[in-house]
């Protein structure tokens, strides 16, 4: 490692030109400032980008699996064995590395058992979220068919090239459920009853489902439980799971309401009550984090806190970013918190929901719970998540964007026939380059952004963003959150010479734009060839962006 004054001496010289200018796109609004600067120090490793922070959640929830995922094999919606086409399609283009099923809250309702055997035969249940759905919404929203279970969902994952990770139920099933549930899921063909029964269905080989989440939100839907309360549950339903092939589990625990570090605390004060060695039973620790209170400190409840998706001013494009951005002292708060009791950090964090939240009403398909427009702003957001994930690769193991399909931050929206793509399902397609390289350290100088928050100035940092290298090429991605200005920076990498580059940009002059299923392209990335640079480099960023640079090093 370079000492910094040495670095900066050593960029200098190494200094290449970029294009900017020469971008005649509209997009491109004239640089407000010059005086941003983003420096790359290639000789300072973070460490590993797991893949797995690019994962998806999909929860029975409303429109997600029952017409998002889910369309049956009599469909006309064209279909593999009754999981909608179109969707796998796309997902097969952005490498997603793993998917958490069945929830969220409703996978402490469910069943495990009740989604195998003959589709004909499976029951019909109540859903988690059924009191919440319109009396108009489908009946599959309301009372779950079953049809989508355990078999359909591995068929899924082996379709898009995903890991599975399901969710235990600890609320309303005995461990025993629990742990046949990894018993059909692994055991090898011909082993169990479970293993033939998974056979009968048109599955011998095992699933092998590593990632296994104990209970969800266990401080509330999953139980209301308290920590220390949680904990001895942890023990228990962990005590003995099948283990097959030495393959071991991935247990992920239930972490906390938000950024209550109490909860981290008493979890694992409780757990260690054993022995300390209990904290090897956990091998990531669960975070949840929304970004849902737009009323800029006027109020806490949950209902009245919430902004419109589609229809919101400056204020609210900046005040979502902030409250997205606390992601970033959560996972330093507990990584914290989990080293008082786990010194080693051999417990990693698992964000396994995340994303905007905004009041109902810009549902691409009425009537869909939870369903949300996504506009530039969650785009933008998405991208700083990203980033953040980027840049703590020692902490953060595996994240679950809340949700993949017509739910919350949607990379996807479907009904139907429809079918689109979000700006939000474009950021994971440009990300996707970060997926295993070695996260290195950047540094963002820029003049904060300074916007009117009920008379009183507010500021937001202006650029930010995160690296990774793999051999010689180096992926850079870089959030601009200016509603206006776009910001020409000077890129530095540490004595490192460019032999050639691309840019790829998601922006639109309009914060407001988005795609839907009349009007598919209206934000999309445009990629384009960078002359070799050769003198200084420099970058203007759009305003309202994210951008990737991808640079093949000499
Ligand atoms: O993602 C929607 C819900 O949000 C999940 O079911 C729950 O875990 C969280 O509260």
């Amino acid at each position: 490692m370079l000492p910094r004054r040495e670095f900066l001496r050593h960029s200098a010289a190494a200094g290449v030109t970029f294009f900017s200018k020469k971008f005649a796109s509209p997009f491109f609004a004239p640089p407000a400032s010059a005086d941003s600067r983003i420096e790359i120090i290639l000789d300072e490793p973070l460490g590993a980008i797991s893949p797995n922070i690019y994962g998806h959640f999909a929860e029975n929830l409303s429109g997600v699996i029952y017409d998002g995922i889910w369309v049956g094999e009599n469909s006309k919606v064209p279909n593999i064995n009754g999981i909608r086409k179109e969707l796998v399609d796309h997902m097969r283009t952005i490498n997603p590395p793993v998917v958490r099923f069945p929830g969220g809250c409703f996978a402490d309702s469910y069943d495990w058992r009740d989604g195998i055997g003959p589709r004909d035969k499976r029951p019909r249940r109540t859903n988690f979220w059924a009191s919440e759905e319109s009396p108009s919404s489908p009946a599959p929203h309301k009372y779950d068919p079953n049809q989508f279970g355990t078999n359909e969902f591995a068929q899924f994952c082996k379709l898009i090239g995903s890991q599975p990770y399901l969710a235990a139920n600890l609320r309303s099933l005995p461990a025993e459920a629990f742990y046949h549930w990894v018993e059909y899921c692994n055991s090898p063909a011909g082993s169990t009853t479970l293993a033939d029964a998974r056979a009968a269905a048109g599955y011998p080989d095992p699933f092998n489902v590593t990632f296994w989440g104990v209970g969800n939100e266990s401080w509330g839907c999953g139980g209301n439980f308290t920590a220390q309360e949680y904990a001895v549950e942890f023990r228990r339903y962990t005590a003995w799971l099948p283990v097959y092939d030495r393959r071991p589990l991935s247990l992920i625990a239930s972490g906390p309401n938000g950024d209550d570090a109490t909860w981290t605390r008493g979890f694992l004060e409780e757990l260690v009550r054993k022995g300390k060695s209990q904290v090897r039973s956990v091998y990531g620790f669960a975070l949840h984090h929304y970004a849902w209170n737009l009323s800029r400190g006027r109020t806490q409840d949950w209902f009245e806190g919430k902004g419109d998706a589609l229809n919101f001013d400056p204020v609210d494009w900046y005040e979502l970013l902030r409250e997205g951005q606390r992601m970033e002292s959560m996972i330093n708060n507990h990584w914290q918190a989990l080293a008082e009791e786990d010194p080693d950090h051999s417990i990693k964090l698992v964000v396994d929901e995340w994303g905007p939240w905004y009041k109902p009403g810009s549902e691409a398909t009425p009537g869909d719970l939870l369903e949300q427009m996504i506009t530039l702003r969650d785009a933008v957001f998405s991208g700083m998540t990203l980033d953040i994930f980027n840049r703590h690769p020692e902490k953060v193991t595996m994240a679950n964007c809340a949700q993949l399909i017509n739910c919350l931050n949607s990379l996807y929206l479907a009904h139907e026939n429809n079918f689109v793509v979000t700006p939000v399902g474009h950021v994971f397609a440009m990300y996707a380059a970060h997926q295993s390289g070695q996260a290195v350290r950047s540094v963002f100088n820029a003049p904060a952004i300074h916007y009117d928050r009920d008379g009183k100035s507010a500021s937001f940092w202006a650029l930010n963003g995160s690296a990774s290298l793999r051999n010689k090429s180096l992926v850079v991605t870089v959030v601009n959150p200016s509603v206006s200005d776009a910001r020409e920076t000077q890129l530095v990498l540490h004595s490192a010479k460019i032999k050639s580059a691309t840019a790829t940009v998601l922006t639109h002059s309009d914060i407001h734009a988005h795609n839907t299923f009349a009007q598919k392209q209206t934000v999309v990335p445009q990629t384009k060839t960078i002359a070799a640079p050769q003198a200084d480099l420099t970058y203007t960023f759009a305003p309202a962006s994210v951008t990737k640079l991808m640079l093949e090093l000499v």
